[in-house]
């Protein structure tokens, strides 16, 4: 349906058609990023699910290659599902996946390159003894799934870790192997926490307390925390939290029970799901991938004949300054991307102005923003009445506040018939501190009515002497958006009807009552990636 082309995007990852969903197995293997990721052959909803396969040398431009993994077993006939891969000293490759059964009972596998010295690693070959690992005494089949990259102990074992429930508390089983061929289920649980259900593609790795470096998934000891990360199925968000890994104990704390994996800290308050992380040895960091499914309905996507795209991958580092943190940014690689950017340097946002600012087309548009708030206004306004503010349950950008919202507005038509703000807003608390929140407001997004229009976003930490900066990565129909160093982040997908190719705008606004804010915002146009079949 060509009404709909312009939603397809210029420079995130998706296939030429056809339903996608988590990302799988990423690594850096002989020059190339392989990316795999669940995919529907058949058509734009979810099932017959195979492992597509693609590989680019920048994470920008991308090769499709033949699917890799496809249902051809037993033990894999309802779909090839969630898995990921891990490199081994000597050279070999290793994916494991789960496989839904001919009985639909979630099995973990085997695979591995048919051929080592193909740096495209087209071929695949199935373990003859798959599966092997099914689940354990006492958890209903069809709660065992999506294994992890091995980390291989000081005693050289290799363990992984896979997620489960037990009735509503939230699990991740250990198991240790010295050849990926037989595995031990170690005694206990990495992890558990009660009432949060399924736990789905659990991501557990190390991060550096005092580097900038990302580590390999291996890495232990001095200096390092280790993160989990788990995607809940009943809410579909991804949750991480910072702890530390007992490695004999077989046990992962975190460091604050408040934040502990399910309850606390999201690695995005949009929509971004079953993420997965891989550490890159070419350039020394750690890579974080998420699912970014559509927003609008089912029959829209059967229209459109795709649906969900990949985010930009993220490199992920611990947030030093607040240790309970992941800071998430854009790979440094799509910053090729950018054309001639404009500068718009001090520009006083009065209350209540909004103001264009003059880009040609920004359905393509990297933008960085940075905000002060007028020093008196905030010394002067009371405690805010709501104290709890909370974006979701906010009127938006269109509620005043004292000292908020304000913010950008992308995807907005020259008349702001259809709009979505990325904002600030901040409270004062009875203790006199600030409260900030970084939210997106997508109710005036679309003039169409069958897509998601919710308002949301977190709380943002602040720190002394820091500036508001956001960032925002347009393009056509996804909006990823991150706020103070990439802290918070948030992801929304959104459908304008009007607010399309040259009719899409970027505004300034402010809507705080008692407060001007003095806004540079520097904005790129982006250019398209190449995201090509293959000649295979
Ligand atoms: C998460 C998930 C995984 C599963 C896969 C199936 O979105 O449900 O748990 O392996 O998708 O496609």
């Amino acid at each position: 349906n060509n009404m709909l082309t312009w939603q397809r995007t210029g420079f995130h990852f998706q296939p030429e058609k056809n339903w996608m969903n988590d990302p799988n197995g990423p690594m850096y293997y002989k020059g190339f990023y392989h990316f795999f990721y669940q995919y529907n052959p058949n058509g734009a909803v979810w099932g017959d699910i195979v492992w597509g396969h693609a590989v680019s040398k920048d994470f920008v431009h991308w090769t499709h290659l033949p699917v890799a993994l496809v249902p051809d077993q037993w033990y894999d006939q309802n779909g090839v599902w969630s898995g990921s891969a891990t490199l081994l000293p000597d050279g070999q490759v290793i994916i494991l996946y789960t496989g839904s059964s001919n009985e639909s009972a979630q099995l973990q596998n085997l695979a591995y390159p048919a051929n080592l010295s193909d740096p495209l690693l087209v071929d695949w070959v199935k373990y003859p003894g798959n599966p092997i690992i099914g689940p354990p005494k006492g958890i209903y089949k069809k709660d065992f799934r999506d294994p992890t990259t091995a980390w291989r102990t000081s005693e050289g074992k290799w363990r992984i870790t896979v997620g489960s429930k037990a009735g509503r508390t939230g699990a991740a089983f250990v198991y240790e192997t010295e050849d990926f061929k037989t595995y031990r289920l170690l005694p206990g649980v990495l992890h558990a926490v009660p009432g949060t259900g399924m736990w789905e593609c659990v991501d557990f790795f190390p991060v550096s307390i005092n580097s900038k470096n990302g580590l390999d998934t291996s890495t232990n000891g001095k200096g390092v925390k280790h993160v989990m990360k788990v995607s809940l199925d009943d809410d579909r968000h991804d949750y991480y939290s910072v702890g530390t890994y007992d490695v004999i104990a077989n046990t992962w704390t975190p460091d604050n029970p408040q934040n502990d994996v399910g309850i606390g800290i999201r690695y995005d308050y949009g929509v971004f799901y079953a993420s997965k992380t891989f550490y890159d040895q070419k350039k020394g960091r750690r890579i974080l991938w998420g699912w970014i499914s559509e927003s609008d309905s089912e029959k829209s996507d059967v229209l459109k004949g795709w649906a969900s795209v990949q985010s930009i991958p993220r490199t992920l580092l611990l947030d030093q300054k607040t240790g309970t943190h992941l800071l998430q940014w854009p790979v440094e690689e799509i910053e090729s991307l950018r054309l001639d950017g404009k500068d718009f340097n001090n520009i006083k946002v009065e209350a209540g102005a909004v103001i264009p600012l003059d880009v040609e087309s920004s359905s393509q548009a990297d933008v960085v923003a940075e905000f002060e708030v007028d020093k008196a206004a905030v010394e002067a306004v009371e405690v805010s009445p709501n104290e709890e503010f909370n974006c979701a349950s906010s009127g938006g950008a269109s509620q005043r506040g004292s000292l908020g919202p304000f913010g950008i507005l992308v995807l907005a038509d020259p008349s702001r018939s259809e709009q979505t703000s990325l904002h600030f807003y901040i409270s004062k608390t009875s203790s006199g501190s600030l409260k900030t929140s970084f939210c997106t407001d997508q109710s005036r997004s679309s003039q169409a009515s069958d897509v998601n229009k919710q308002i949301y976003g977190s709380f943002v930490p602040v720190l002394q002497g820091e500036k508001l900066s956001m960032r925002i990565l347009v393009d056509h129909s996804i909006v990823e958006a991150f706020a103070q160093g990439g802290r918070t982040s948030i992801t929304s997908r959104v459908y304008p009807t009007r607010a399309i190719y040259h009719n899409a705008r970027i505004f300034l606004f402010n809507n705080a009552t008692d407060a001007s804010v003095l806004a540079s915002v520097k904005i790129w146009p982006m250019n398209s990636a190449s995201i090509q079949a293959s000649s295979h």
